[in-house]
């Protein structure tokens, strides 16, 4: 009598792989995780594909961050190394989803480009983006999924892949994207730190706005976007239905990083039941209006999913 299943073929699990080290490092905020190297993450590629897990997200630690975050864009640079060696060892048996930002690439730690005054330059950020959107369809991505909120960045990209011969390669847009607290445990992951303990407030959105979403991702779809995202989830339960309820596209949802470490955290302290809170939270996100989930929870979750 179920209304809503949650599926293994619903969950897209989010990686990291750096630069430069030798051996997988755990991440200490995100129980279970690591940032690996590349033969660790193609052992975890291998490992999700055999739960049932065929899409993963890439973020990539560069050895060497810049002002204008070059690691993002450079066919050397660790996701495209990453991407590269994905498809030859799984070819199209795994989808293959860039995150396409700058903030773990930038010294400064920011989403984009920064003006001399200090701000973030919109503007100028889309040619960044679109040349690393060029980078990973090169190296091999289905998708990419910008995730900086550029105004503009949907349109930017799609024009960058088209006039690169990537018309097939999609787009996955972090279109409603929060300014959270929950990103927490991500930024550790990730050694991300902005700049002179700033924030995103500047470009990512009010967690006291609703409607505004139905404009953001009425414009990415305008733009171009083949798939809308909003995140955090379980906080935005409402704008994940009223979006669901708004667009002929797909819809993923991203239970970040924070919403995952609060459950480990709770059930290692014997407080909850972290299986059992995972599921509730997953299926709640699934009934909301998610066609796709990004978790932390991918792997461990799947096995008692059906397909
Ligand atoms: C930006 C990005 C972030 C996350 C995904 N892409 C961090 C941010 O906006 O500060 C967060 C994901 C998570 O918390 O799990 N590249």
């Amino acid at each position: 009598m179920a209304e809503s299943r949650l599926l293994r073929s619903d969950l897209i699990a989010p990686l990291f792989v750096a630069e430069g080290l030798t051996a997988p490092r755990p991440i200490e905020s995100l129980p279970g995780h690591h940032q690996h190297t590349v033969e660790s993450l193609v052992a975890e590629a291998a490992a999700l594909l055999d739960v049932g897990v065929s899409a993963v997200v890439l973020f990539g630690l560069p050895g060497v961050k810049d002002a204008v975050g070059s690691g993002a864009s450079d066919p050397e640079g660790i996701v495209q190394v990453a991407l590269r060696r994905l498809r030859v060892e799984f070819g199209e048996s795994i989808v293959l989803l860039p995150d396409l930002c700058l903030d773990e690439y930038t010294d400064h730690g920011h989403c984009g480009l920064l003006a001399p005054d200090g701000s973030v330059d919109n503007d100028a950020t889309l040619e960044r983006y679109q040349a690393a959107a060029v980078a990973q369809a090169d190296a091999g991505a289905d998708l990419v999924a910008p995730s900086g909120m550029m105004d503009g960045q949907v349109g930017a990209i799609r024009a960058a892949l088209d006039a690169a011969e990537h018309q097939d390669v999609g787009i996955l847009a972090y279109s409603a994207k929060y300014a959270s607290a929950l990103y927490g445990p991500f930024r550790e992951a990730v050694d991300v730190e902005i700049i002179g303990g700033g924030d995103r407030q500047g470009y990512q959105q009010d967690p006291a706005n609703r409607r505004e979403s139905l404009r953001e991702v009425a414009l990415d779809i305008a733009e171009g976007a083949d798939i809308v995202m909003v995140k955090p989830a379980v906080t935005y339960l409402d704008v994940i239905a009223d979006v669901a309820a708004s667009v002929d596209v797909p819809v993923a949802a991203y239970h970040v990083s924070g919403e995952y470490s609060m459950i480990k955290a709770a059930a290692a302290n014997g407080w909850l039941d972290g299986d059992a809170v995972a599921l509730e939270q997953l299926t709640a996100v699934k009934r909301a209006g998610a066609d796709m989930i990004l978790t932390y929870f991918a792997r461990e979750i799947a096995p008692r999913l059906d397909g």
